[in-house]
């Protein structure tokens, strides 16, 4: 089951769009609608809000109930984008990135793969501004479906047509089955582990997990199995049927889920904040004020999880690792690198404000054995998770 947004602009093939929502349905997945004001004057939204149980996101003004900005919220929710039927001006403003109604700034905003379905007058179709859009389009990783040929609402026949709907609903599924991790198994690891000192308190860090979740989903939406193993976190789990959910608090129920779960893998990421120290002792009873009131703490350290996989790992897996750091990035990183024997780390400089621990952007800075590092520049932490899923596919060499 994939959360679907279907966008619909304004063109006379509309009408078929609302076959493709309930071909959607039928395949079990989860859709809203977004529609442009031209797409309302042939499809009425109540047809849409009916089928789909949910309201339809015309109006970007529109009051909601808990105050939540409505394109936003859509475009975060979205699993998959599918624009049906794609105006010229719709692919021409998705081209240039503008954002001037729902449909259009929903899809700025999402950072779901995109598949657009265009549909419209011959002449438009050939016209090299739509060329044009539609190749800045597919460079930019949105999937675009040929228009078909035969006779175009106009009276006479060229390509423009829209796909019947059945294709379209086949496209859908085709991508969500045929991602480049289908058939991969991927162990990921989210949040923070947390050290008990005794049965009321624990050392634990500030990980919110919305990082390693948002891998995790990220790498299901590319057909992954997912094994996600989560410590503390502050954001909601995923549901997915193809996310499968451990908690792990402690640094060693995590290194023993995660050594279980990865035999039978083909990646890790260890996205977790894991505890390097835990006490010595765990006191059996809560721990009293004693003599001056102070309290020191003997600490020892946790078992690195990462550099465990990492050494035992066959040549067929693959090790990636973060490495939060506050001062040197670039050295601690590819110092870990090395140490933990892993095929690549994502370095995020925690010190920076605005990313890393609990936020919802990152910027990182990919290390990689004998390559040049990789930087991504400041973007939301889904964009990053995808590239990350991307590199991990590339590291596993799907397709060769
Ligand atoms: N990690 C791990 N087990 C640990 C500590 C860290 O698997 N006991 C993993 C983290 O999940 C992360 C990577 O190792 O992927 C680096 O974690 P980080 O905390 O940045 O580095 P440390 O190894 O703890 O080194 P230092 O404390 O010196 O920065």
């Amino acid at each position: 089951m994939t959360k679907i947004a279907v966008h619909m602009t304004g063109g006379i093939a509309v009408y078929k769009a609302v076959e493709v929502v309930r071909g959607l349905q039928k395949q079990g997945h989860e859709v809203r609608v977004a529609m442009t004001q031209n797409a309302a004057r042939f499809v009425g939204p109540a047809t849409l809000a009916a089928l789909t149980k949910h309201p339809v996101l015309i109006d970007q003004w529109a009051a909601t109930l808990n105050g939540q900005v409505p394109h936003i919220e859509l475009a975060d929710w979205s699993e998959l984008s599918l624009v049906v039927p794609a105006t010229a001006n719709l692919l021409a403003k998705m081209a240039a990135g503008l954002a001037d109604d729902a449909v259009s700034a929903t899809l700025l905003a999402t950072s779901a793969p995109k598949i657009v379905v265009p549909a419209m007058n011959v002449h438009m179709w050939n016209n090299p501004a739509t060329q044009r859009n539609i190749a800045q389009l597919r460079q930019d990783n949105v999937m675009v479906m040929d228009p078909a040929t035969g006779m175009l609402a106009e009276g006479y026949a060229g390509k423009g047509r829209m796909p019947e709907p059945a294709a379209i609903v086949k496209q859908v599924q085709d991508y969500l089955t045929n991602g480049p991790l289908k058939g991969k198994t991927l162990v990921v690891t989210a949040g923070g582990t947390r050290e008990a000192l005794d049965p009321v308190r624990y050392l634990g860090n500030r990980s919110s997990g919305k990082m390693g979740i948002a891998i995790a989903k990220a790498a299901a939406n590319a057909g992954a199995r997912v094994e996600l193993i989560v410590g503390s976190v502050s954001v909601a789990l995923p549901h997915s049927d193809r996310i499968t959910v451990t908690q792990a608090l402690s640094t060693s129920a995590m290194a023993a889920a995660v050594s279980d779960k990865f035999q039978t893998a083909d990646a890790l990421i260890m996205a977790a904040a894991v505890a390097d120290f835990r006490p010595a002792v765990l006191a059996d009873q809560k721990i009293k004020k004693h003599g001056d009131g102070t309290l020191t703490l003997h600490l020892v350290p946790t078992e690195d999880i990462l550099a465990k996989m990492g050494a035992q790992k066959r040549s067929d897996q693959v090790v990636i690792g973060f490495a939060a750091e506050t001062n040197d990035l670039l050295h601690n990183a590819d110092a870990k690198l090395q140490k933990k024997n892993a095929d690549a780390i994502v370095a995020n400089d925690v010190s920076e404000p605005g990313i890393g621990f609990g936020t919802d952007d990152n910027a990182v800075t990919i290390l990689r054995p004998n390559q040049a590092p990789l930087r991504w520049s400041r973007q939301s932490k889904m964009m990053i998770a995808e590239k990350i899923v991307a590199l991990t596919a590339n590291l596993l060499k799907v397709g060769d």
